[in-house]
């Protein structure tokens, strides 16, 4: 208490809390920097939390308010128990959580970001309803729309939500999109009394959720990281708005650091799926899709054994890491099962979809928990050329990132997204525990093709038996 009183009489007070909004913003950047490499991503993860609580911080301490008050004693107590109930929570939620259920969870909490900084506008709005800005609405509209959003994309993730898809969606949706538009002017501008802006503010507020919950409910199939992802990005365009209301720079700095790294990876997400943003913002893409009626063919099994034996003696092997690696955990073996092949003389790469698992990064993720060497995650336009002279691809619990139909099947709902070209490749073993589909729920052709083979079995079980017989040979 006595160095912060000393602290408040040798330093100004706006002084100490703009350079540590300034540092925070620091922090921020050099936190984003090191998250971009696998080796590096968890201190990036630590200089970004302490990014946060710094500001927190000493806006807590240093903070006055236009009367030049600083924070009272129950007000102080009631954040703290705030952030200290929520912060449980998190930590909690994240230890529990299961790294298969991540992206749900990365929704969830998507979705309270986006859900506090619309409170934020609507308190601000209640406080002073004739000081109604642009800001704090679009504030309140982005940030509702992410909440119902986030709240949608995390039930479908979880299974718990189905796809509702209608051509007339996309109508529907640009209806709403022109009647929060509406609102929004009539607020600003329409001259109305108080009690009649009131009325539209809540408008406001129950159109964004209705069109949070419509924007997000016709996308299915494989395109939900890019609708994510988008999610995200408008969570901390959110929290930015916020940040204006309250002239907090730290806010708005984190705000638009956050926005502006989701909108890049929205853009690049585009660029995988071959999708484009606009039809994203619409929500049209995606869905159901017809059913192919394309002529398949019969399904062929290896034996263990023989596996093991191509495995051992071809040069040139790509494993294709998938969603069921993930949830096997099975990502251990599959690193000694490349370390194996490499004594034996085959070279191993691995082949990485930008869309691979469930959330963006995850198979890099998942494989450098395992130790596996980063420059061997070979990015899928960098692999692709490489397939016709692939000897054996080992494809282990990925399916749609590799389904042919993407290519050459127009009735296709993945149609025209890129995928990893095992097709190519001079022979193709499958490890999977049966014929269920994966996320899009389709038929893959190349479970069909006369050079693929199946190897069932979870993906732990076989890739055990398989290192077990491969250390016979
Ligand atoms: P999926 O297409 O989902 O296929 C995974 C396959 O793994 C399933 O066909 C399943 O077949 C198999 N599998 C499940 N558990 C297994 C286990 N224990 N052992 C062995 N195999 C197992 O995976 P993918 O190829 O990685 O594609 C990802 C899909 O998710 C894409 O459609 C993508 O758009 C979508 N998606 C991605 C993200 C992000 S950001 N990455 C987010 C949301 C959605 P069996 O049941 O027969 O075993």
């Amino acid at each position: 208490m006595t160095a912060l009183i000393l602290l408040n009489s040798v330093l100004p007070v706006t002084f100490v809390l703009e350079y540590s909004y300034l540092l925070a913003a620091i922090m921020f950047v050099i936190g984003l920097k090191l998250q971009s490499h696998p080796e590096t991503a968890r201190r990036g993860n630590l200089w970004a939390a302490a990014g946060m609580i710094l500001p927190m911080i000493t806006t807590f301490l240093f903070h006055r308010n236009p009367n030049g008050d600083a924070i009272s004693l129950v007000n102080g107590m009631v954040v703290v128990l705030t952030i200290a109930a929520g912060g449980v929570i998190g930590a909690v939620m994240a230890r529990k959580v299961k790294m298969t259920a991540m992206p749900q969870m990365v929704s969830f909490f998507n979705a309270t970001g986006g859900a506090a900084s619309a409170i934020v506008a609507l308190i601000e709005f209640t406080k002073n309803p004739d000081q109604a800005v642009l800001v704090g609405l679009l504030g309140l509209i982005i940030g509702t729309i992410a909440f119902s959003g986030s709240m949608i994309a995390y039930g479908k993730l979880d299974g718990k939500v189905g796809d509702i898809f209608s051509k007339y969606m996309t109508w529907v949706n640009l209806l709403f999109m022109l009647i929060l538009v509406v609102i929004t002017v009539l607020i600003l501008f329409g001259g109305y009394s108080l009690e009649t802006r009131t009325y539209l503010v809540y408008g406001l507020l129950a159109m964004s959720l209705i069109y949070g919950v419509s924007f997000v409910m016709p996308i299915g199939g494989a395109d939900m990281p890019v609708v994510i992802s988008l999610l995200n990005s408008l969570t901390g365009i959110a929290a930015a708005m916020a940040g204006f209301i309250y002239q907090n720079e730290a806010m708005i700095l984190g705000g638009i650091l956050v926005g502006a790294a989701g909108t890049i990876l929205t853009i690049q997400m585009c660029k995988a799926m071959n999708r484009s943003l606009l039809n994203v913002i619409i929500g049209s893409f995606g869905g159901g899709g017809a059913a192919s009626n394309k002529e398949i063919g019969i399904i062929k099994e290896v034996s263990l054994s023989d596996a093991a034996v191509l495995l051992s003696y071809s040069s040139k092997v790509v494993i294709v890491p998938g969603y069921g690696l993930a949830v096997a955990q099975a990502q251990h073996l599959c690193h000694e099962l490349e370390k194996l092949i490499e004594e034996k003389g085959g070279e191993v790469k691995y082949a990485i979809h930008p869309v691979a698992g469930r959330m963006p990064g995850h198979m890099n993720v998942l494989l450098a928990e395992a130790d596996v060497s980063y420059d061997k995650l070979i990015e899928m336009d960098d692999i692709n050329p490489e397939m016709p002279n692939t000897d054996v691809v080992l494809v282990i619990g990925a399916n749609d990132v590799v389904n042919p139909a993407a290519l050459d099947d127009a009735s296709s709902p993945i149609y025209g997204m890129p995928i990893i070209k095992t097709h190519e490749a001079k022979n193709v073993i499958v490890m999977k525990r049966g014929m269920g589909k994966g996320y899009a729920a389709i038929e893959n052709y190349l479970f069909y093709e006369p050079k693929t083979r199946m190897l069932f079995g979870n993906a732990k079980d076989s890739l055990q038996k398989l290192v077990t017989e491969i250390k016979t040979l």
